[in-house]
């Protein structure tokens, strides 16, 4: 399921995605991504994407935002918001969506900027990540 919405409390959490992409260290593709992670305690974390000139080395703005999580103590994701670049719709990459896996349940909330309507649409991670491998495959009790 999928809805395009108004929370001011999405909302914010996009203003803190837009002012770290901002700081994208991106002078390879020039493609800038900002992400905004809430965690279990209500503290947002953020990352943007750091590139390097050599190419795979770099990483994603949602992957900095959840070693920030981590780093800051948080270890559940509540809700991530993420704001790309260009026409389309940002979506998360298939490694950022395993990494939002680890810390997240099928039904977290998911909530990408479309910039041709200037609205986010949120959606569970399971919509992005269907029948995906987690840490209770491997433990029973995570
Ligand atoms: N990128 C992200 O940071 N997050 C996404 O969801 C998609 C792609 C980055 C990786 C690279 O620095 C640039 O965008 C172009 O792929």
């Amino acid at each position: 399921m999928r809805d395009t919405g108004s929370d001011p409390h999405v909302s914010a959490l996009f203003d803190a995605a837009r002012a770290v992409r901002a700081r994208a260290h991106a002078p390879y593709s020039r493609f800038r991504v900002g992400a905004a992670v809430l965690d279990e305690t209500g503290a947002v974390h953020l990352g943007c994407n750091v590139e390097n000139a050599a190419y795979p080395e770099g990483v994603c703005a949602e992957t900095a935002a959840i070693a920030a999580m981590v780093a800051a103590g948080g270890r559940r994701i509540r809700a991530i918001a993420v704001i790309g670049s260009g026409p389309a719709m940002t979506t998360p990459c298939g490694g950022c969506r395993q990494r939002i896996r680890e810390f997240a349940d099928a039904d977290t909330r998911i909530h990408l900027h479309d910039p041709v309507t200037d609205r986010y649409e949120t959606m569970p991670l399971e919509d992005l990540l269907p029948r995906a491998f987690g840490p209770n495959n491997l433990r029973e009790d995570i």
